[in-house]
């Protein structure tokens, strides 16, 4: 076991020329990844990482990896977890052998800043030793011995190499989020460990659920890294608060205005809420000009987050408005103020109702308490509650309920089967979901192809499961690769899974939906979307397009990269352009019935008075989203999702027609069989003939 006698020897002297873990670099001295001496820069972030609270831990982290195969890391956030113990292992030998260090990371952003900050620590450049993944973005190479990514990614890894033959060492962060990825990480890992001795896991968490993460992992040795807090003053409010963002930017004037000097963090939900806070206190204090107003929001752009960590110049603050980001995922050094209204965003799935939506939820204790730490990490601060003490006690949860258990499980079921899981039921969860939720979830997938009878991946599964998108999307593209548009169905699942491209500025609405009715297809906003996509593919200049139609650049850009990702996965699954629009018919027809074959579920007829539509799997009343392309009534329609804010809209929808939905899915459709309304099934039946056999 040459790795734990190196972490134990004392200092140069020790590992026979090998570096010792807490051997620090002097300056004159060559950086062993790149050969280069390091920089000025590199001694100054030294100087600060020498005294985070992981630092001094450095020999005792490396040696419990060393000693165990998976071990549990606590610690406060912005202790040094997720910059520093990576380093850490990799000092101590870890990455050799063409294997490199993955660590996890929930979020997106996290994954991109995080990376982005190490790699300035260790004097590389980024994409190079350290890297990240995400979706859709890789940012690595082949000398990436530092893996950031999501877990998501590292979970679809898996499904190519079950045997995370590419890692010595699996570091899964942030565990206390209890994302449904890494909750599934959990179980594969403790597979994968049985059969691969040489391989290490580390889990890393904030809170303090730390004997539940021990337990699971078989008693598994811990390391808390001893928090250096500073007092933090909670203040809870006296009285209920009708509009929490309101109340939230009165308390930052507030603060601002009789407040000793500190930044400012406050939480709210998304990116509709931190403009609209940003936009008041630009207002407010935007002609003084001692006030820093930072968003902070996963949809922002890479630079614009970066923004949030230097220090305000002299004699200013800062007051940033994030989401729940800042809570764990990342630090930012300097504040001393938190104003914490109480709720976040989480994406709820309704297993019975297949409703998936993300509601603004009250946080949990463990989350508040987390906010309020986030004052103290520099010097004592003050944390205001925009509750009362009462809600406090009674009102929130104790912890976050694990994502596993709100999802829906399609997308995790076909992963599972590709990775071998053979046995569902059995598989080690952490928590387990319900069995109504995994049988549901299956039987969506019998739907559509992607399992048989007796619950095996067919064919057309496999191909889906390959595709990091949700199985109707997936199922739609491989319908289209047997009708001649994959090319026009992959641009519309990289629009869809984008942030949506049509702004709509407040001061000038109309302009902006004038300049968007170019791209309104009559069929629906499917075509709508494929209508944007190409255009802006084939304007001279992309950014003057932007401006002129009222699109998000960012969004656009980003579902080119999508597609172009997406190509590649039908490139090497053999699913390539076949003959135009084989059935004779149009390319537009050949793409709704491609999305027949991914949506038939997700349809809806209307209902006899013609006010509203029911949908069939459920027999909900729904509506056509106002912000929808589609302008009349058609009789059927599919839909992308379905949202609930005064009333239940279906979002992103498309005209179809009854006998595309009886080719699809003659089971569901078929007039004698069905049970729905007597108009819908007269309309089948009058469907009937047309149906190509
Ligand atoms: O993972 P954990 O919350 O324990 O801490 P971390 O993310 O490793 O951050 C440790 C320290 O690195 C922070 O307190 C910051 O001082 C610094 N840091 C930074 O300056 N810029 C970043 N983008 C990330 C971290
Ligand atoms: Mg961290």
């Amino acid at each position: 076991m040459e790795k734990r006698r190196r972490s134990r020897s004392p200092g140069r002297k020790g590992g026979a020329g090998k570096k010792a873990v807490h051997e620090v670099p002097r300056p004159g001295d060559k950086s062993s990844l790149t050969g280069q001496p390091y920089s000025k820069r590199f001694f100054e972030i030294l100087e600060k990482r020498a005294k985070l609270p992981c630092w001094a831990l450095r020999e005792e982290a490396v040696r419990m990896v060393a000693e165990s195969q998976s071990s549990v890391l606590i610690g406060e956030t912005g202790s040094g977890k997720t910059t520093q113990v990576p380093q850490f292992l990799l000092e101590a030998g870890y990455a050799s052998g063409g294997k490199a260090i993955a660590v996890t990371q929930p979020r997106r952003v996290a994954a991109m800043s995080v990376a982005s900050r190490v790699a300035q620590e260790m004097d590389v450049e980024l994409g190079q030793e350290v890297g990240y993944l995400i979706r859709f973005e890789d940012v690595t190479s082949d000398k990436t011995v530092l893996k950031y990514m999501t877990d998501g990614m590292l979970l679809r890894e898996c499904m190519s190499d079950p045997m995370m033959s590419n890692y010595s060492v699996v570091v899964l962060d942030e565990a206390h989020e209890r994302t449904l990825s890494t909750d599934i990480l959990f179980g594969l890992l403790k597979e994968v460990l049985v059969k691969r001795s040489d391989l290490r896991c580390l889990v890393m968490s904030a809170t303090l659920e730390a004997e539940k993460f021990q337990e699971y992992w078989d008693s598994a040795p811990l390391l808390r890294v001893p928090g250096r807090m500073f007092s933090v003053e909670t203040f809870f409010s006296l009285k209920p608060q009708k509009d929490y963002v309101e109340t939230a930017v009165e308390t930052c004037s507030l603060i601002h205005v009789n407040e000793g000097p500190g930044d400012i963090l406050l939480f709210l939900c998304g990116e509709e809420e931190i403009e609209t806070a940003c936009a008041q206190l630009e207002h407010e204090f935007g002609e003084r000009g001692d006030l820093m107003v930072l968003p902070l929001y996963s949809s922002l752009p890479m630079q614009q987050q970066r923004r949030v960590f230097p220090p305000a110049p002299e004699g200013k603050r800062k007051v940033i408005v994030a989401t729940n980001i800042a809570e764990t995922s990342l630090t930012i050094d300097g504040i001393v103020y938190v104003v914490d209204p109480g709720f976040f965003k989480q994406s709820v799935y309704n297993p019975r109702t297949h409703v998936e939506s993300l509601l603004v939820s009250p946080i949990s204790k463990a989350s508040a308490m987390q906010r309020a730490g986030r004052a103290g990490r520099t010097r004592p601060g003050k944390c205001f509650r925009l509750y009362t003490k009462d809600a406090f006690e009674t009102e929130l949860p104790e912890s976050t309920h694990p994502e596993i258990l709100r999802s829906n499980l399609s997308s995790v079921v076909i992963t599972l089967k590709k990775l071998g899981v053979e046995d569902l039921v059995h598989f080690d969860f952490m928590e387990p979901p319900s069995p109504e939720s995994m049988m549901r979830a299956l039987e969506m997938l019998h739907f559509l192809g992607a399992v048989d009878d007796e619950c095996e991946l067919t064919e057309i599964g496999t191909h889906m499961a390959e595709f990091p998108v949700d199985p109707h999307l997936s199922r739609s593209l491989i319908a289209a690769g047997c009708r001649g548009c994959i090319e026009e169905t992959l641009a519309i699942i990289a629009m869809l899974s984008v942030p949506p491209p049509f702004q709509r500025p407040r001061w000038n609405p109309k302009a902006a939906d004038k300049a968007h009715r170019v791209f309104a297809s009559g069929l629906g906003d499917h075509l709508s979307l494929l209508g944007t996509f190409c255009r802006f593919g084939s304007a001279e200049s992309q950014k003057d397009f932007c401006q002129e139609h009222y699109l998000s650049e960012r969004s656009m850009k980003q579902a080119e990269n999508i597609a172009r990702q997406l190509r590649g996965i039908c490139q090497k699954r053999g699913l390539t352009r076949k003959a135009a629009a084989p059935d004779g018919g149009s390319l537009t027809l050949a793409v709704r019935k491609s999305l027949v074959e991914g949506f038939f579920m997700q349809t809806a007829y209307i209902e006899s008075g013609g006010k509203h539509y029911i949908t069939v799997r459920d027999q909900q009343a729904v509506n056509i989203h106002p912000a929808s392309f589609l302008q009349h009534k058609p009789e059927w329609v599919l839909y992308n999702e379905t949202v609930v804010t005064d009333r239940c809209y279906m979002r992103n929808v498309t005209a179809v027609a009854p006998e595309m939905l009886i080719e699809a899915a003659p089971r569901w459709f078929h007039p004698d069989t069905c049970k729905f309304a007597e108009q819908a099934r007269k309309s089948l039946e009058r469907a009937l003939p047309r149906v190509k056999k």
